[in-house]
């Protein structure tokens, strides 16, 4: 693996921030193949290295997950001019990570981050048919015709035609519906164009779910946390 900062390597842990970092390799109480290194630009392999803080072995992480709710506004990409990118939510030493497919700019929810391509890849992949759940708000009222469409495969307006979905009606009004969308591939703009085939304009899009993993409710918009190690392990099945 490429060499890293000793600094960033300990912030990837997620147990110090990059300045806590910096601050414990200065005083001495970071021990790297048993040597104390005082340098926090010391540039170090994370794959080959036993890393003691305070005498403690500190857990290097191979590769970094990380869990974001996304809010309103910002691009899932990794740069762009136009407006705010996930990235900008995360703290510098998460910069590297990029994001594990696209949620549209409004969509909010469920992103995740990661630097493990494999894992990443393979999520995304559409032979896998990893399940993605989203809540939507949408006009209208929706009715068990457009539970059967979905479930019978939509074709959108381009003529493409989607895998079997699920579409479950949490409350149905004049006005607007709440429901729950299951899809299992990532087609552009999937969900809104599935909506807007059944007539429906979507007014709110969050995803909620993305394979086994639900988004955790106590993340605030905005906020993101490490992946759990069982969570990561868990997500492994999907290679
Ligand atoms: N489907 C959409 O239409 N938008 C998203 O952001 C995700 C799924």
């Amino acid at each position: 693996m490429e060499q890293q900062r000793l600094d960033k390597i300990l912030a990837s842990t997620g147990k110090w921030s990059r300045k806590e970092a910096r601050d414990l390799i200065r005083a001495g109480r970071v021990l790297a193949n048993g040597v104390p290194v005082r340098d926090p630009s010391a540039r170090l392999d994370p794959e080959g290295v036993e890393l003691c803080a305070d005498g403690v072995p500190v857990a290097v992480r191979r590769v970094t997950w990380v869990m974001l709710n996304k809010p309103a506004g910002y691009l899932s990409a990794t740069e762009d001019r136009r407006a705010p990118t996930v990235l900008d939510l995360l703290p510098p030493e998460l910069r590297n990570l990029f994001p594990v497919g696209r949620l549209d700019k409004d969509t909010v929810g469920l992103l995740l981050l990661t630097n493990d391509g494999a894992l990443a890849h393979a999520l995304l992949s559409p032979r896998r048919h990893v399940e993605k759940v989203y809540e939507a708000r949408v006009t209208g009222r929706l009715t068990g015709e457009d539970v059967t469409a979905f479930r019978e495969g939509v074709t959108l307006g381009d003529g493409l035609r989607c895998l079997p979905a699920g579409l479950e009606i949490l409350s149905a009004g004049d006005a607007e519906s709440l429901c729950r969308v299951t899809v299992r591939e990532g087609k552009f703009h999937q969900v809104r164009r599935m909506l807007a085939r059944r007539g429906k304009t979507v007014l709110t899009l969050e995803r909620v779910k993305m394979g086994n993993l639900p988004l955790d409710p106590s993340l605030k918009r905005g906020s993101f946390r490490f992946l759990t190690e069982e969570e990561v392990e868990n997500l492994r099945i999907f290679l």
